[in-house]
């Protein structure tokens, strides 16, 4: 017969059962074989102007607003993750080889995910300001972006890319639109994206999901925000930082399409409120890369002001070899979601309404 030789240790038992019951209870939420149950889905435009005709008062345009795609789990948790990619949002609804992107892996979660196009761009392209596109034969120049290898068409040796598919290569690479990188784009960008955010429209805690030059937009939208709804920036090799007026640091030259921007002191310590922010690598990233090194300054200063952010790189620091520019759509992208959902679980962001 089994016997307790005192009551507290029966009471420990109980709790030890009870807690991994909660454990298995939450990793059941959690799982990637979860149906996905949605409450509602749809879209929205907002921010932006209507502007009037120079010559007729009486005809007016309404443009420079972003628009937002959202979908609603069933049992929603409280945050919100608005998947901000600035020249492809399919790369976060689909990995490269067409399997389950990072929409499809949080709405599982039970996380509200919401799909932004900053103004001019995707879905919220009807532009205040001529705009012009000139053909630039990106493709190859993509290929080293991405960083799937040194150089067109030397793929890494263990890429997280399926190699030997012309269509997957294909995909990728058509998937692109115009980006807009300039100084004024991001702030005409995250204009509209602050109003988004403070409107309460995506909730009341927001993560970012920022790539490349998205990440600078992230920043940049979280110190324009007059609210506490932006909880937290995880940003996938981020290329552009921003800075305080008072580090020493100077502004990028030209039009400064990735920075780095210097806001006011003041202003930067919006980031410094943030509960947390994550800027993460994927491998092959030396530390002498200008926007790895960057980050390195940022998240520094951003701690420094009483902030919690950190730099990880998924290849060294986490073994993940072959982690590309958008690790989220990368072969091995449901490590790469556990990994978001540990940040999300440690940081007090996945609870649930
Ligand atoms: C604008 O509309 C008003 C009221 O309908 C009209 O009186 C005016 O002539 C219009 N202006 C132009 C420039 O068409
Ligand atoms: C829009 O056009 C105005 C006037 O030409 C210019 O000053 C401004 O920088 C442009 N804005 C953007 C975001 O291109
Ligand atoms: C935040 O407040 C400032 C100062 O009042 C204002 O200029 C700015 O437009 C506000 N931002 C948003 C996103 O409403
Ligand atoms: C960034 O690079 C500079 C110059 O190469 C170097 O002095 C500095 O230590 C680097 N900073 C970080 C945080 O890695």
């Amino acid at each position: 017969m089994l016997r307790i030789s005192n009551t507290r240790s029966l009471v420990g038992l109980l709790l030890a059962a009870l807690a991994s019951q909660a454990v298995a209870k939450e990793a059941e939420h959690r799982g990637p074989d979860k149906p996905i149950m949605l409450r509602q889905s749809g879209g929205f435009t907002i921010g932006g102007k209507i502007i009037p005709h120079p010559m007729d008062p009486n005809l007016t345009l309404s443009c420079d607003h972003g628009y937002v795609e959202y979908f609603t789990p069933w049992r929603p948790r409280k945050t919100g993750i608005v998947m901000w990619h600035s020249s492809s949002t399919q790369t976060f609804q689909n990995r490269w080889d067409g399997g389950e992107g990072f929409k499809d892996k949080f709405l599982r979660r039970e996380y509200p995910v919401y799909l932004w196009d900053g103004p001019r761009v995707g879905r919220a392209n009807w532009a205040c300001n001529a705009t012009s596109y000139a053909p630039d034969y990106r493709d190859k120049g993509n290929f080293v972006a991405w960083n799937f290898g040194p150089r067109f068409p030397e793929w890494w040796p263990d890429v997280q890319f399926p190699t030997e598919s012309e269509y997957a290569w294909q995909q990728a690479t058509s998937s692109r639109y115009v980006e807009y990188d300039s100084e004024a784009s991001v702030n005409l960008e995250t204009d509209a994206a602050a109003v988004a955010a403070d409107s309460g429209k995506l909730g009341d805690s927001i993560v970012y999901l920022g790539n490349s030059a998205s990440g600078l937009r992230a920043q940049m939208t979280a110190v324009k925000s007059n609210t506490t709804n932006i909880k937290g920036i995880v940003c996938y090799e981020g290329y552009g930082y921003v800075f305080p007026d008072n580090a020493g640091i100077e502004p990028g030259a030209g039009l400064n399409a990735f920075g780095p921007i210097i806001v006011p002191l003041e202003d930067f310590k919006k980031l410094a409120k943030l509960t947390a922010i994550q800027f993460l690598w994927g491998d092959h990233r030396d530390e002498s890369y200008t926007f790895l090194n960057q980050s390195r300054q940022a998240a520094a200063l951003i701690n420094k002001y009483g902030g919690n952010a950190e730099v990880i790189k998924l290849g060294e620091d986490k073994g993940w070899k072959g982690t590309t520019h958008i690790a989220f759509a990368d072969l091995h992208n449901e490590k790469v979601a556990g990994f978001l959902d540990e940040f999300l679980h440690k940081n007090g962001l996945s609870h649930y309404q």
